[in-house]
């Protein structure tokens, strides 16, 4: 089965390009020449990645899924939360958003954290939703250089180093993405097996 996932970054891309493995034909918007800049102005995640799921869904009339995700810090109230790529301005730079971050909690004692993620998909015209969360810790000074986003100075529970210290396959055994996204495939092979009966 094709399915467009609604995002042109490509850290994400082969993250669930390894996730989804050889079960869909996994399509991003640069392989439907789609390059435009999709507002995510809502509220919320569930929001977000539905108002993305419904604007490719009309552009392209295809199956479609899109996520949002949000780094919620408990001592920060929440945020950076639905804000987390424009923390620190509009230009989404991870440094300057993990300075900003660093710098709000201090020497805050509760560093406690979690990413979640909501996926909207958007099959045979109906809509569904799927979250995944992954609890951890905001360390004090980043470590480790792969990933991207918040991944340098966040330790998920049970760990001892950050998601920028473990390769993408570790990563993707625990991460939040990953556990929306296993949500998502399972519903997928259950409905399409139905549909085929
Ligand atoms: P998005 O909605 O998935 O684009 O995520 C919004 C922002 O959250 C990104 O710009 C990153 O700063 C952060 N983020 C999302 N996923 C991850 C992740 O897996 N690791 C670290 N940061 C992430």
């Amino acid at each position: 089965m094709k399915i467009v996932f609604a995002s042109n970054n490509d850290h994400k891309i082969s993250e669930i390009k390894n996730i989804l493995g050889d079960s869909l034909i996994l399509l991003s918007l640069k392989d439907l020449n789609i390059y435009e800049e999709i507002p995510e102005e809502e509220p919320d995640l569930e929001g977000n990645a539905l108002s993305k799921a419904r604007y490719v869904h009309k552009i392209t009339g295809m199956n479609v899924f899109a996520d949002d995700t949000g780094l919620e810090i408990d001592a920060l109230g929440g945020m950076p939360g639905v804000r987390s790529a424009r923390f620190a301005g509009g230009n989404k730079d991870f440094s300057a958003n993990i300075d900003k971050v660093l710098s709000m909690l201090g020497s805050e004692v509760n560093r406690k954290a979690r990413f979640r993620t909501v996926i909207a998909l958007i099959y045979n015209n109906i809509e569904y939703l799927f979250e995944g969360i992954v609890e951890g810790n905001i360390i004090h000074a980043r470590r480790g250089n792969q990933g991207f986003g918040y991944d340098p100075v966040f330790i998920p529970e049970g760990k001892n180093r950050t998601f920028a210290e473990m390769d993408l396959s570790e990563k993707n055994s625990l991460s939040h993405r990953a556990r929306a996204l296993e949500k998502l495939s399972l519903f997928l092979l259950q409905i399409t097996e139905a549909d085929n009966k």
